[in-house]
């Protein structure tokens, strides 16, 4: 990753900026963090390693991985690559570098595909491109994949470890928020993409198989959350049916959060399946960051 990209990160320590030295990244004070082998870096605390909600598991992001792989939410990641070229392209050339960071990125599916959608169609900007999971598995398999990606594995719960008002571009799919956060690492003007289930989402399996629920009202409590900083600016809803396999079930039963929650018989009823299939419903929030007062 870009040595001017990595100046962005702080640390999660005393919040300077950290630089590359060897194999490590490093602030002035000198609190020091491994680069992993495969190339993300840890920026957890050792009493954050410990929390209790440690993010996804690793059959969890495998899960994630091979469904997401399958090609069944392509039409929310292109959704979100076009409205991302059309917010960036407009940015002013001289802002330098231009950063973009997913926020509970996961094993990096749709930040992995934004790059590889505006790689040729932003050739003059300079990029930084962040993905941030507490899941260290998530981390790694995103590093892994997507080379010139920096993922870091921190908990948006306790800071997001970028400079303040750095980020041109948010993307925060199916994932927790941390709205003081957002608004303090977005730049004025900033656009702010958040992906949350549409009431209806895998109803039908839902249903069937006893998950989760979705929380009533979830777009309203997230838009007031948001609304010091943020403007809402689009709202749209991405709905369709997808056909899919029994082992496309159980992958998708496993990247829920219901992969805490299910009994032993709840598991077999789930691997008894079958092909089923599902209606896949989101809800694509626009949000764009206040200029300062
Ligand atoms: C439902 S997954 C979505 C992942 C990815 N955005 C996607 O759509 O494929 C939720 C993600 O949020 C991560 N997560 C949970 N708690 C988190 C936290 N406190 N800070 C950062 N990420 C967190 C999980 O590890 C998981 O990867
Ligand atoms: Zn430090």
């Amino acid at each position: 990753v870009k040595a001017r990209c990595v100046a962005i990160l702080v640390c999660p320590v005393c919040r300077q900026s950290l630089r590359a030295v060897g194999r490590a990244l490093k602030c002035p004070q000198s609190h020091s963090f491994d680069v992993a082998r495969e190339g993300y870096v840890n920026l957890l605390l050792s009493r954050g390693r410990r929390a209790v909600i440690p993010g996804d598991s690793v059959p969890m992001v495998r899960a994630r991985r091979r469904f997401l792989d399958r090609g069944h939410t392509t039409r929310l990641s292109s959704a979100l690559n076009e409205r991302a070229h059309h917010h960036l392209r407009q940015l002013a050339q001289g802002h330098s570098p231009t950063v973009v960071a997913d926020i509970g990125c996961g094993e990096g599916y749709y930040l992995g595909r934004l790059k590889q959608y505006l790689d040729p169609r932003l050739e003059r900007h300079d990029v930084c491109y962040f993905g941030m999971d507490v899941s260290k598995e998530a981390a790694r398999l995103g590093a892994r994949r997507y080379r010139g990606i920096c993922f870091f594995v921190a908990s948006v719960r306790r800071g997001i470890l970028l400079q303040n008002g750095a980020v041109q571009l948010m993307l925060n799919v199916f994932a927790p928020r941390n709205p003081a956060e957002f608004g303090r690492v977005m730049a004025p003007g900033g656009l702010l993409m958040v992906v949350i289930p549409a009431p209806g989402h895998l109803a039908e399996l839902r249903g069937d198989l006893n998950l989760l629920g979705i929380e009533p009202n979830k777009r309203e409590h997230v838009k007031a959350l948001l609304e010091s900083d943020f403007v809402l600016e689009g709202e749209r809803e991405i709905a369709y049916q997808v056909a899919l396999t029994g082992e496309e079930v159980v992958d998708l039963v496993t990247m829920t959060p219901s992969f805490w929650h299910l009994s032993d018989r709840a598991w077999r009823e789930v691997r008894t399946t079958g092909p089923a299939q599902a209606g896949l419903r989101f809800v694509l929030l626009e949000f764009r960051r206040k200029t300062a007062v």
